[in-house]
């Protein structure tokens, strides 16, 4: 594990865009696996500056979204796809037959989880992956549980999740109570993995690296993964 600390949300946001700029400097064709939420919206902005200043370029890339909310439609405010388009794809030069996000509409969820299992399969898999950590220590919605879920899967969110995540959405609206999720495969397939922990994330942040490796909080199967770049928060730590 390679761990850089850093002192502010700022460095954290740049440190964070240079490794995914410094990816696709060196494979412009990379597959980028991107999370949403709070923590990766520094980093969206840095690359946007990046692309305007001319030093990275998107036209060749893929991007996989980790998850997206069951029953949102793509125009959703709250939906992935509507965070996406608005914090990264409609500033820069990604092509949008390269971009995948779970269809939080689909008719057939297991068919949904198989079409986007074997669309990372024919991606040749994720060159580099970029996650955020709940409280609760799950990474995508792989959330709490007995088992490590392999693929990509329906979940059903634990209510510590739908209550931190009630703040993304206007007062009397629910959070979905489910969602698509890549399942730890796919997280440990990653060529490389960057986990990005803000202060607010310091308890969980530690149990995850240093504690048992459990189901029971799925982040600590990262300190399995050959690859792993954290970048977090002094405070944090
Ligand atoms: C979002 C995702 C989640 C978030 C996590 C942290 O695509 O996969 O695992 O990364 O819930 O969210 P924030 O950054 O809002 O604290």
């Amino acid at each position: 594990m390679n761990k850089i600390l850093v002192s502010s949300y700022e460095q954290l946001s740049d440190t964070a865009a240079e490794e995914v700029v410094n990816q696709l400097t060196k494979k412009p064709d990379s597959v980028l696996a991107l999370a949403t939420g709070s923590t990766p919206k520094g980093m969206y902005e840095k690359l946007i500056e990046r692309y305007h200043e001319g030093k990275v370029d998107f036209g060749q890339a893929y991007t996989v979204n980790l998850d997206e909310y069951q029953g949102l439609p793509a125009e959703h405010l709250q939906s992935y796809h509507y965070y996406m388009k608005k914090q990264l794809f409609d500033e820069v030069n990604i092509a949008s037959d390269h971009i995948y996000i779970p269809n939080g509409l689909a008719e057939d969820a297991r068919q949904e989880c198989q079409a986007y299992d074997s669309l990372i399969e024919r991606l040749n898999g994720i060159d580099l992956m970029v996650l955020g950590i709940g409280r609760n220590g799950h990474i995508a919605f792989n959330e709490p549980a007995a088992w490590f879920d392999c693929n990509t899967h329906l979940v059903r969110l634990s209510e510590s999740t739908i209550q931190a995540n009630q703040r993304f959405f206007s007062e009397g609206e629910e959070v979905p109570k489910y969602a698509y999720t890549m399942g730890m495969k796919a997280v440990m397939g990653a060529k490389q993995v960057l986990l990005l922990a803000g202060a607010d994330k310091h308890n969980i942040l530690k149990d995850a690296l240093y504690g048992r490796i459990t189901s029971a909080l799925p982040a600590s199967i990262l300190q399995l993964h050959p690859n792993l770049v954290v970048i977090c928060e002094e405070k944090a730590e």
